[in-house]
């Protein structure tokens, strides 16, 4: 039987083949990348094909430092929550502010996946939205890992979007929620230079000649009674 939501998607993939495009293959895993309203997005979104009026909800990144350690690994977690909705999808990338993708992005199980400088859902992850959504009160979370560049690459932005479903199939009912936060290099832990321990070592040695010196004349010949 032919349900809304299978008509839906066939009239999309329909209307992408007659497009002439091979986009559709993206389509049955995720998302196409650049649509986070981020830098790098141009402030696109998700809302080209979702759409829906405002929701209650909220989409959070949680565990982005807000000083990061260059080469450090962050364990982040998009939550998407909305008491009106049954699952979800998302898109998250890190950028400078000339939008340039910076340190990696790493999947740490099936509900996630790379994405050409961002991440997002598989459609594995948002099946598992729609089976976690109540015990994790009316949400969705997705863990992956973001290792920061080797070195310092400035000021950034996280930035994420998350797509809440009615999962009716139509593409109208949903609601999209747009957060970023921006982080600074952390400074540097101060490290003794190689000329200041020798400065160090050459005043330590000095102190101590100077107090020999003032020991020995001080030094009073021992008298014997006579
Ligand atoms: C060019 C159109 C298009 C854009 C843009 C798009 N999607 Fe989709 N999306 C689809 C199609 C088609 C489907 C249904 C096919 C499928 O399930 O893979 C879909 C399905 C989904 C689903 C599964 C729920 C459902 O209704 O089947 C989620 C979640 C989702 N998209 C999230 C996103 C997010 C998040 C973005 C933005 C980062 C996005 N989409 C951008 C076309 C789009």
């Amino acid at each position: 039987m032919l349900t809304a939501r299978k008509l839906t998607v066939l009239a999309c993939y329909a209307g992408i083949s007659m497009m002439g495009s091979s986009l559709a293959l993206a389509f049955s895993s995720g998302p196409p990348s650049g649509l986070n309203g981020s830098t790098a997005s141009g402030g696109s979104d998700c809302s080209g094909c979702h759409s829906g009026s405002p929701g209650p909800g909220s989409v959070e990144i949680i565990g982005a430092p807000a000083s990061y350690q260059a080469g450090a690994l962050y364990n982040l977690t998009i939550r998407v929550a909305d008491p009106g909705q049954v699952g979800a999808g998302y898109q998250f990338s890190v950028e400078d502010a000339l939008g340039a993708a910076i340190g990696t992005l790493s999947p740490t199980d099936a509900n996630s996946q790379f994405n050409n400088g961002f991440i997002n859902h598989t459609s594995a992850g948002v099946s598992t939205s729609i089976t976690d959504w109540a015990s994790l009160g009316n949400a969705a979370e997705f863990q992956f890992t973001w290792q920061a560049p080797a070195a310092d690459a400035g000021a950034l932005t996280f930035w994420a979007i998350g797509n809440a479903i009615d999962n009716s199939g139509s593409f109208s009912g949903d609601t999209l929620y747009l957060t970023n936060q921006t982080a600074s290099i952390a400074a540097d832990i101060p490290t003794v230079s190689e000329w200041g321990l020798i400065i160090m070592l050459i005043s330590l040695m000095t102190a101590g000649t100077i107090i020999m010196v003032r020991q020995r004349s001080n030094l009073v010949p021992v008298r014997t009674r006579g």
